[in-house]
């Protein structure tokens, strides 16, 4: 494992308390940092936090705007800065064509993986800038890049985040602050709890690889997208899809 000197730095999760979110700030507290997970599963948020130990939570429904407000006024107060923050949280929504799919149901899955992407940049990027530093991950998926039949609203909010990481990373590009995505391919979290047995398969079957991409090697390309060594790298993609993807 590559060693990372996070020192001070304080990394706000969003979808830390478990899964994915959960093994990147794991990551930040091997490397010496602190970790701010924000979640809407508050318990087991309470209990990861614990679990890590240097690091804390806050009840967080990113679509919400008064709780990232309030968890990044929180942040501030505890910590006096924020240095990273990865756009974890997300939901894969209801496996069915688009003709099928309710214009409720649509919204409720952008409004979790894109617009709740925008909320946390938004609020969190004027606290980065005082410091003139920072460094965003945004966590897309391959479904962003290849489309994934079944799953519109999913793909099409992921592809969305490419899209709100490359204009934010080209603002932001004379500043101290970086803004990046990654598009994972499938790993084995709880939210494949949500999804069939069939489209599992539909994307197992895709993998050159021919295996899952494990929440640690996710994690540990987002480290050094954390780090202060990725100094120019921005508004950029960086795939995890194990040979899916090729651009
Ligand atoms: N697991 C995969 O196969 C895979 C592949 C590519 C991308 N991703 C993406 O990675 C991210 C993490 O997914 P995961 O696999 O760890 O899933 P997960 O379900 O284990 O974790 C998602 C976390 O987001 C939180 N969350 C959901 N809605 C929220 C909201 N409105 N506000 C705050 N928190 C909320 C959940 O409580 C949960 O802790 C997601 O954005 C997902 O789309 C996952």
């Amino acid at each position: 494992m590559n060693s990372y000197d996070f020192g001070a730095r304080v990394v706000i999760v969003t979808g830390g308390a478990q899964g994915i979110g959960y093994a990147i700030a794991e990551r930040v507290v091997a490397s010496g940092g602190t970790a701010v997970l924000w979640d809407i599963k508050s318990d087991v948020a309470e209990e990861s936090a614990a679990t890590l130990g240097r690091a804390n939570w806050s009840a967080v429904d990113v679509v919400d705007e008064a709780t990232v407000r309030a968890a990044v006024d929180a942040a501030v107060v505890a910590h006096g800065r924020i240095d990273g923050l990865v756009n974890a949280a997300g939901i894969t929504g209801p496996v069915k064509p688009v003709t099928e799919y309710g214009p409720d149901e649509w919204e409720a899955v952008v409004r979790v993986n894109l617009t709740g992407t925008f909320n946390c940049c938004r609020l969190v990027v004027p606290v980065m800038k005082e410091r003139n530093y920072g460094r965003i991950v945004n966590v897309s998926s391959v479904a962003g890049k290849e489309g994934n039949p079944n799953l519109a609203a999913y793909s099409a909010a992921k592809a969305g985040i490419l899209g709100l990481t490359k204009s934010l990373g080209k603002e932001l590009a004379t500043t101290g602050i970086a803004v990046n995505a990654i598009t994972p391919t499938t790993a084995d979290t709880p939210i494949l709890q949500g999804l069939t047995p069939e489209f599992i398969e539909y994307m197992r079957v895709r993998i050159p690889r021919e295996r899952f991409v494990q929440v640690e090697e996710i994690a540990a390309m987002v480290a050094w997208l954390l780090s202060e060594e990725n100094s120019f790298t921005t508004a950029a993609t960086f795939d995890l899809s194990g040979g899916r993807t090729t651009y």
